[in-house]
């Protein structure tokens, strides 16, 4: 089940961001965007009342943009990210957004991929964009806008 995240939520995000990225928002910023952010929508998987998997989007219209995705470590590979990024498209279809971008890392290409598989495509690199010096790849896929 794919739900909208609410404040309960917020320990779950702030561990899970923890555990795949190594860092998180941070609770303050998570409460503020389930709060007071109206661009936000943050959706939560749960399989058997367990939640594995997050990902959060803003609505800048007419774009939005993916701020995060990300699955339990052990939960991987199961389809779920697949189960959030159709929803994150659904979503944006009915709100009848242009296009949908996102900031991945160029040193995981498998994230790539994985984004490559719903239609993304490279649009161009922000070159030492992370803290590591890595650059970023913005990558946009065409949604439809209004039909
Ligand atoms: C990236 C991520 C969200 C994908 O979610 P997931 O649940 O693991 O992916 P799914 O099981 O839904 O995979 C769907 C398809 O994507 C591809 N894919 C997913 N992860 C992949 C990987 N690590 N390597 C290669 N292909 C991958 C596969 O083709 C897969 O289809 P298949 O299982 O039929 O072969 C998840 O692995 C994750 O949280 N990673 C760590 C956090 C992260 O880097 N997030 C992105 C931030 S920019």
């Amino acid at each position: 089940m794919i739900r909208k995240m609410d404040m309960s939520d917020i320990r779950f995000v702030y561990d899970l961001e923890r555990e795949v990225f190594g860092k998180s928002l941070e609770k303050q910023m998570l409460t503020d965007e389930i709060l007071y952010n109206d661009l936000a929508r943050y959706f939560i998987l749960e399989n058997d009342g367990k939640r594995l998997a997050y990902a959060g989007i803003w609505i800048t219209k007419p774009n939005a943009e993916i701020i995060n995705i990300a699955v339990l470590s052990e939960h991987q590979s199961q389809g779920y990210g697949q189960a959030l990024m159709e929803k994150i498209i659904e979503f944006c279809q009915a709100k009848q957004v242009e296009n949908l971008t996102l900031e991945v890392s160029e040193a995981k290409q498998d994230v790539i991929r994985f984004y490559e598989m719903f239609g993304f495509e490279k649009q161009a690199v922000r070159a030492n964009y992370y803290e590591d010096g890595t650059d970023a790849l913005l990558m946009v896929k065409p949604i439809g806008g209004q039909q």
